[in-house]
């Protein structure tokens, strides 16, 4: 069913190198291929340092400045996103593009209320009035199974825990309608229960069908959950791609076979 639905992102032989140190050059992401179709989520695990955030922060057009994109294209609902100024990608991320990431805290302004942020970013997406965008925020706080929304838009960042404000991220990415979410390791800074809320919100947005999701994670189990394709990277290349159930039952790559493992080892551990 998944397979008749639009694509959304298309990552086509992407290559970056970052400025090393001592002038060297080292390519970080090299010639990573990869599509997400609206209501499909690509997972992305991989070990530390592979290009699994690289590859999310070229999509946003907000690489380092140590770092450039030296090949390939990436296209955004047929438009090219490799093409436009800095000032229309602004445009593009504001509107299309939702990112979710693993600290909450570095996403907020911490001397505004967190009412305010969302009120403002809503408006920032779409022309509305203030009590519309305080009512679309209340509903989304609601909806993100956060109790008492209204005492949570008074509140700033620091007096709500981690996992609130990373469901209060989520509940503004969700807002937002994008086209495209990028979550890159959303859950890793929180408990388990706050981690299920997080996997079921972002299962929430898979279900309306309308958006893309790229979710980086460490987190087998999470991937486990959510993603429909599973990419796994290794020193900047995916070395292995196929729909979840293949990829945990039977995979191909050593690479893969030892994180498979080490899965099982922790659970043994647990
Ligand atoms: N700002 C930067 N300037 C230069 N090199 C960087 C920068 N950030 C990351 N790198 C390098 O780019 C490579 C890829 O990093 P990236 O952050 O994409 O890894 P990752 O797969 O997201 O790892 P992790 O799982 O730890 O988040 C790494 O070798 C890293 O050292
Ligand atoms: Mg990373």
């Amino acid at each position: 069913m998944l397979m008749n639905n639009p694509v959304v992102l298309q990552v086509n032989e992407l290559s970056i190198r970052v400025q090393g140190a001592e002038e060297e050059k080292t390519e970080v992401v090299q010639n990573v291929s990869f599509q997400i179709r609206s209501g499909q989520v690509l997972g992305v695990v991989g070990e530390s340092g592979s290009g699994k955030s690289m590859t999310c922060m070229s999509i946003l057009g907000l690489l380092p400045p140590t770092a450039k994109m030296t090949r390939g294209n990436i296209v955004l609902n047929d438009r090219s996103l490799t093409a436009l100024t800095p000032r229309q990608l602004r445009g593009i991320r504001g509107r299309e593009i939702s990112l979710v990431l693993q600290n909450p805290m570095t996403a907020f302004n911490p001397v505004v209320t967190i009412g305010k942020q969302f009120i403002e970013t809503l408006r920032a997406h779409q022309p509305m009035g203030m009590k519309v965008a305080k009512r679309l925020a209340i509903d989304a706080l609601g909806k993100m199974t956060l109790q008492d929304p209204e005492k949570v838009m008074q509140q700033y960042p620091f007096e709500l825990s981690g996992g609130m404000l990373q469901r209060v991220m989520i509940a503004l990415s969700l807002s937002l309608n994008p086209s495209l979410l990028i979550a890159d390791e959303p859950t890793t800074a929180l408990d388990p229960v706050n981690k299920n809320n997080v996997i079921e919100m972002i299962r929430a947005i898979k279900k309306q069908g309308k958006t893309a999701i790229l979710l980086v994670s460490h987190d087998l189990d999470v991937i486990g959950a959510l993603a429909d394709v599973v990419a796994v990277m290794k020193e900047g290349r995916i070395v292995e791609i196929a729909p979840v159930d293949e990829l945990f039952i039977r995979p191909k790559h050593e690479y893969t076979k030892l994180l498979l493992d080490a899965r099982l080892f922790a659970r043994n551990w647990n």
